[in-house]
């Protein structure tokens, strides 16, 4: 079964507290994004989150301030979004979407579909500016591309969160991610020592599992609490197509 909704390039939101518009659109190509603005956008976001509780030696070793000068926090993030950047010009990920307000770029994540699992994505970077958090634009990001319909069977959105994030913590946290230490990757800007895997299940999907009978291919099912007319129910679960998902 393939699913009928056509893709779509863009969508409004509404923003807490406020009559604004948000928009979600998907970056088609690297040369739109505006580099100012998202370089500046993931640099804050943050400092302003780490600045309350940690020292700059904490993000990384090497770092000595906050702002000043080449061993700063900021200009760690702002290799960050060089990599970042780079990364997305050669086609190493697929997906960048970015949520504006009245024009004004105020945050961007991107993803990646896992090699695996071509219907799980693996999220690397989720920002919101400072100014504009708490007002819902993060978690349109993290629903992005479900909500584009860039992946009509979403499965699960993993992730890697900085152990000492504690904001990023209780947001995911309220998203529906749980802890997922099993996950992990063997590539990422932030030392993997540091990071954590954090997973969203689809629970819409959750109510299909997989059964292996003695044959020695895995079959795929769903479960079904209804009489197939068709009577092609198996033993309470009637065939269904490949999820990809694993269990
Ligand atoms: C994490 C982040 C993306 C959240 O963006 P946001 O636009 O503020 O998120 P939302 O407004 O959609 O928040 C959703 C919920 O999470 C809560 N939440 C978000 N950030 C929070 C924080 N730092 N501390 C506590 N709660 C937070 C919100 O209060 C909201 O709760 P509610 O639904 O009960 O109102 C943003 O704080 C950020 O850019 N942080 C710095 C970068 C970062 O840590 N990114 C994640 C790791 S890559």
């Amino acid at each position: 079964m393939r699913s009928l909704v056509s893709k779509r390039e863009s969508y409004n939101f509404p923003i807490k507290g406020s009559d604004s518009i948000g928009v979600l659109k998907l970056v088609a190509n690297p040369v739109d994004i505006n580099q100012a603005e998202a370089r500046l956008v993931l640099v804050e976001s943050f400092i302003c989150e780490y600045e309350k509780y940690l020292a700059p030696s904490e993000i990384d070793d090497s770092l000595t301030s906050w702002r000043d000068g080449d061993r700063s926090v900021r200009k760690y993030y702002e290799d960050y979004f060089e990599t970042e950047l780079r990364d997305f010009t050669r086609g190493e990920f697929q997906y960048w979407v970015q949520a504006t307000i009245d024009e004004k770029l105020v945050g961007w994540a991107t993803f990646q579909r896992e090699k695996l699992d071509q219907n799980a994505v693996y999220m690397n970077l989720l920002v919101v500016h400072p100014e504009y958090q708490g007002k819902g634009v993060g978690g349109q990001l993290v629903k992005s591309l479900d909500n584009l319909h860039e992946i009509p069977e979403l499965s699960a959105i993993h992730l890697l969160l900085r152990r000492k994030n504690q904001g990023g913590r209780i947001f995911y946290s309220k998203l529906g991610f749980t802890s997922d230490p099993g996950y992990s990757r063997d590539d990422n800007f932030v030392n993997l020592d540091l990071l954590e895997g954090f997973t969203w299940r689809n629970p819409s999907l959750q109510n299909r599992v997989v059964i292996s009978p003695c044959i020695d291919r895995p079959a795929f099912f769903r479960r079904t609490d209804q009489k197939d007319e068709r009577n092609d129910t198996y033993c309470g679960f009637k065939p269904g197509f490949l999820l990809g998902e694993r269990f």
